[in-house]
């Protein structure tokens, strides 16, 4: 009897009492860390590099899901980033918290069970280990902040409102590649310096999609859904004034470019690019903050971070089929109303998944250089209470064949930005001066 009591006395201790401490790992402990889980946890994780650093480290995702080694047909795929700037370190820190959250709790915890049968979660910690190596606990220096080659990370993808050809960092290009090897669904981009949900666009041209002094995206109602879950499901952010010397955000969110513009962002990337909804968490006022406070930090977001994962089963997903059964590389699904600026299309096995919220939409199906679409109108329900958007499939009575890969040129896609005439834009003149006042209060980058 006392045996048995001692069993499962030491039996919770061992699951429970974590082997992950709240201390900062560096590189090394990181990898070692992720190794011991997938070896622990095999049947349900799976751990890949999908890069290097400039200095040779390697960019390590976690992958954890029902099905972790590879795509399955009808099963989101979800990712979380953090610890691009290399002084931004609660991201990283939250990460390695999740994923032991997320390993203990497969088959005891109902909410993380529901989540890994029904989506696939890559979690890279760290995008920027050099910048990590490089600074130093404090909260508001920017030591490390950028790559090797001091570049910040954030500002050196390409971008559809501006020019940003300079040169791709390593670390960059193989977020670049990440995103053409997976059909990722919904990221978020862990940050600090502020406590805010911040969603696209970060940059503008001036054209319509500049609105009294924020850059409106066509699935703006979806982003600010996206931003307020995670700033309602986390402890303090939409009170919207947790940083002494920060503005205050309504709800604890914000329009990108209407706090500061930013070129060359990963989140517009993703969205514009990647048809991959993404928004940037800023987490913590202080970058750095001392290793006593992360207890803390874990019980504010745990829920936040939860809950978003959540929303990747929001709306309609679906195959595209033709009259055979075959699927249907590279059809453009478009929704009514929502013009993105590059046409989000299906993938290898003819999917297509769209976050849209509840309510009639109007979807409709064309095969680049053919004829026949397809025009349907559906009824979406609310997916992440039941772990799956509505499913849908899109099937040509005819037989059509998958188009080649016209992968999303910058041409293509900017060539549906209406630029205003900036002599008749009101609009831009108010707008800067408020970048300047921010940018005036604002001096630390984030
Ligand atoms: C993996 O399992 C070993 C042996 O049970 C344990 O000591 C270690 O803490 C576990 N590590 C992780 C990261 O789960
Ligand atoms: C999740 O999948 C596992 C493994 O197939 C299964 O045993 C379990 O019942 C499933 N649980 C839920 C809640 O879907
Ligand atoms: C969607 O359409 C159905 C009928 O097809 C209607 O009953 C329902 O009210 C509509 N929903 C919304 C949100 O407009
Ligand atoms: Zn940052």
């Amino acid at each position: 009897m006392s045996s048995l009591t001692l069993f499962f006395c030491l039996g919770s201790l061992v699951s429970w009492g974590s082997s992950l401490e709240f201390r900062y790992y560096n590189t090394v402990e990181l990898e070692d860390y992720l190794k011991a889980v997938n070896r622990n946890y095999s049947s349900i994780t799976h751990l890949y590099s999908i890069g290097k650093s400039v200095e040779g480290r390697d960019l390590w995702v976690l992958i954890l899901g029902k099905y972790p080694t590879k795509h399955k047909i009808g099963i989101p795929e979800f990712k979380y980033v953090g610890n691009m700037h290399g002084n931004e370190v609660v991201g990283r820190v939250l990460l390695l918290q999740l994923i032991e959250h997320l390993t203990q709790g497969y088959l005891s915890d109902p909410v993380v069970t529901c989540l890994l049968n029904t989506t696939r979660i890559h979690i890279l910690p760290s995008m920027n280990p050099d910048g990590f190596e490089a600074s130093t606990r404090n909260c508001l220096y920017s030591q490390g902040r950028f790559n090797k080659h001091g570049v910040d990370l954030n500002r050196n993808f390409p971008d559809v409102f501006t020019q940003n050809d300079m040169e791709r960092e390593l670390e960059v290009q193989a977020v670049m590649d990440w995103l053409k090897s997976e059909p990722f669904v919904l990221s978020a981009n862990l940050h600090g310096g502020a406590v805010v949900a911040s969603y696209p666009y970060d940059n503008s041209n001036g054209g319509e999609e500049l609105q009294r002094g924020s850059s409106i995206a066509p699935d703006n109602d979806v982003f600010i859904h996206l931003a307020k879950t995670y700033s309602f499901n986390h402890k303090r952010m939409r009170n919207g004034n947790n940083c002494y010397d920060s503005q205050i955000f309504k709800d604890g969110i914000t329009n990108g470019y209407s706090w500061y513009p930013l070129p060359g962002g990963m989140q517009d990337y993703n969205y514009v690019w990647g048809q991959c909804l993404e928004i940037t968490l800023e987490l913590s006022c202080c970058k750095y903050p001392p290793e006593k406070d992360l207890p803390g930090l874990w019980d504010d977001n745990k829920d936040a971070l939860l809950a978003y994962i959540q929303l990747v089963h929001l709306g309609v997903k679906g195959q595209v089929l033709n009259s055979n059964g075959t699927p249907v590389e590279n059809a453009l699904v478009e929704v009514k109303d929502k013009n993105n600026l590059c046409p989000f299309k299906t993938n290898r096995n003819g999917e297509y998944y769209r976050l849209l919220l509840p309510g009639n939409y109007t979807l409709k199906v064309t095969i680049p250089g053919q004829k026949e679409a397809m025009t349907e109108t559906l009824s979406i329900p609310y997916g992440p209470d039941k772990y799956s958007a509505l499913t849908h499939n899109f099937v040509f009575k005819r037989n059509t064949y998958s188009s080649p890969d016209v992968t999303p040129s910058a041409e293509i896609c900017t060539s549906k930005l209406k630029i205003q005439d900036s002599s008749h834009s009101p609009a831009l003149a108010p707008s800067h001066l408020t970048v300047l006042l921010l940018m005036a209060l604002c001096p630390f980058l984030l």
